[in-house]
């Protein structure tokens, strides 16, 4: 009856691994770390194919050792490699090999107590190929997702492309503004989906510029009352641009928000303090930098000294002060620093 729970608890604990865990490598780690612990297994090897790529992971566990090996068909041992082509479970007294199938061969699991007499009882074996049906499945939900995460990347890129070909004046500098927002995300401690989004956020925030005349965007400033209203439509169209991207709803806000200031005097709907997303508030902050540190067609580049100064001056009037603070912090940091002075 004991048994019977455990089997039960396992299928559970492998759906608790699969739904809290967003990347392959730590699914693949659970799972090996599973097996090893309800078939009471001295060794445990789990070699899984990493999705859209010729490249494996294989988790080898033994006693209380994990070896984590990355990379191609190198890092398999011959054995391992005949495993993979055998494509059936193999049941011997004391050790068992079952490969994760569906439609393909992801990948397999091999499995062996100490000694040849603790053997395999008959319910081992089914609940052993049952669990690794199930993680067949899940591998193939991993895969499906990356590939969903890659298709919407390339998507956002190319609109991205479009974007700063049509509008080079509200480009940003992708590979700085990506460095600065994961140094400032740790010192935030925002988390990598929040990361990511305003990641996604700095190459599309002003995606509601495609519906802008290009004439008008080319001008020279100043533009007349008209022209600024046309001109400030464009976090709300950018923001219904991506409203039927399930994956990109958390940035969605973002770009409605990037212009909106502290003290509740930016647009489009003059929202106070906190009550601007967090994102939008961090966003305001690296659109400006951005701006002034590479400069814009109708704006001269600034020496890091003077973005401070402006930052500092702007603090609590368009920008969040906590935001400043840590951003400040950041371009203190030496390596951002090198990082940043390798630009002039
Ligand atoms: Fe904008």
């Amino acid at each position: 009856m004991r048994k019977y729970k455990t089997v039960f608890s396992s299928f559970h604990t492998l759906y608790r691994l699969t739904t809290s865990l967003s990347d392959s490598n730590n699914f693949v780690i659970g799972i090996t770390k599973l097996y090893k612990n309800i078939f009471k297994a001295e060794k445990v090897v789990t070699v899984c194919k990493v999705s859209n790529s010729h490249n494996f992971i294989k988790v080898n566990i033994e006693n209380k050792k994990q070896v984590v090996k990355k990379g191609g068909l190198s890092i398999l041992t011959k054995r391992e490699k005949e495993i993979l082509k055998q494509n059936r479970e193999v049941i011997l007294n004391n050790r068992m090999i079952c490969p994760f199938i569906f439609v393909d061969t992801l990948g397999a699991v091999y499995i062996k107590r100490k000694t040849k007499n603790d053997i395999f009882d008959d319910l081992d074996k089914r609940w052993f190929i049952s669990l690794s049906e199930q993680v067949s499945i899940y591998l193939k939900i991993f895969s499906l997702y990356q590939e969903q995460r890659k298709i919407m990347l390339n998507y956002i890129k190319s609109l991205s492309n479009i974007l700063n070909n049509y509008i080079p004046t509200s480009y940003l500098h992708t590979k700085s503004v990506s460095k600065l927002i994961s140094a400032l995300g740790k010192e935030m401690k925002l988390t990598k989906a929040e990361m990511k989004s305003l990641e996604y956020a700095s190459m599309l925030h002003d995606a509601g510029k495609l519906q802008v005349p290009s004439k008008l965007l080319k001008k020279q400033r100043p533009l007349t009352n008209k022209e600024y209203e046309i001109i400030r439509k464009h976090p709300k169209t950018g923001a219904s641009l991506i409203k039927d991207l399930a994956a990109l709803k958390p940035v969605a806000p973002i770009i409605l928000h990037h212009h909106e200031k502290y003290d509740g005097t930016g647009y489009p709907s003059r929202l106070k303090k906190d009550n601007i997303p967090l994102g939008a508030r961090i966003m305001s902050v690296i659109d400006a930098f951005d701006a002034m540190f590479f400069g814009r067609p109708y704006k001269k580049r600034m020496k890091l000294k003077s973005i401070e100064a402006e930052l500092k001056k702007q603090t609590g009037k368009q920008f969040d002060p906590k935001v400043v603070h840590s951003f400040l912090k950041i371009l203190k940091n030496k390596r951002i620093r090198k990082y940043l002075h390798s630009f002039y």
